[in-house]
């Protein structure tokens, strides 16, 4: 995606990260409250060095989508759907987050009804999923939001933040005409 996609929220558009945004990225992600609800490919302490590493990534996402989340002209997260592969082709592992200081003001949910809409009308894939902490619930309801399905409680499924917890899977799909 070149141009930015519009969400329902007034200021907030979902488009490409930039070489730019670094300084911004690193400021919003290098918090814990956003680590303790992501998975294990998101680092704490958020250092300058992984914010070349994410960059660098989102530059060449190939058949995943990666974009930043931008709020009056300021990066407020990032949100993305990834790509399986193989006989997942047409699943994408779908994903969000904020900075602290963006939380409480429907901005997730603007953003994910926007790209889980996107997916679906350009047919980029026919599964979007998601797992959430059980201790999450405004990410679930976010994904209820957005269209998604709770699928199942997934038991003892991740260790997080010293704790063995259960995840909830939530999908969204779009099945072929
Ligand atoms: C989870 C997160 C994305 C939510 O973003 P946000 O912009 O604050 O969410 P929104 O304002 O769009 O909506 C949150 C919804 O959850 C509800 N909510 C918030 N706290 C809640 C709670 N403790 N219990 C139940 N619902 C709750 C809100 O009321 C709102 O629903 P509503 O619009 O029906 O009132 C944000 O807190 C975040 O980035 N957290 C860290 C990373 C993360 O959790 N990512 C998702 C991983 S699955």
């Amino acid at each position: 995606m070149r141009s930015p996609l519009p969400t329902a929220l007034p200021g907030c558009v979902l488009r490409p990260w930039r070489a730019a945004d670094k300084p911004e990225l690193i400021a919003q992600a290098n918090s814990r409250a956003v680590w303790r609800n992501m998975t294990h490919t998101f680092p704490h302490p958020y250092t300058p060095e992984d914010g070349d590493l994410w960059l660098a990534i989102a530059a060449n996402p190939g058949a995943s989508l990666q974009l930043a989340i931008e709020v009056d002209a300021g990066v407020a997260g990032g949100i993305g759907a990834i790509a399986g592969e193989g006989i997942f082709q047409a699943t994408a592992q779908f994903g969000y987050w904020l900075g602290e200081a963006y939380w409480g003001r429907g901005i997730a949910s603007a953003a994910a009804r926007a790209l889980a809409d996107h997916v679906g009308a350009e047919g980029l894939f026919a599964r979007l999923e998601a797992q959430v902490f059980e201790w999450n619930p405004a990410s679930m309801r976010v994904l209820e939001k957005a269209g998604f399905a709770r699928d199942a409680v997934l038991r003892c499924a991740a260790t997080k933040d010293g704790r063995l917890i259960d995840t909830v899977l939530y999908s969204r799909v779009f099945p072929n005409p």
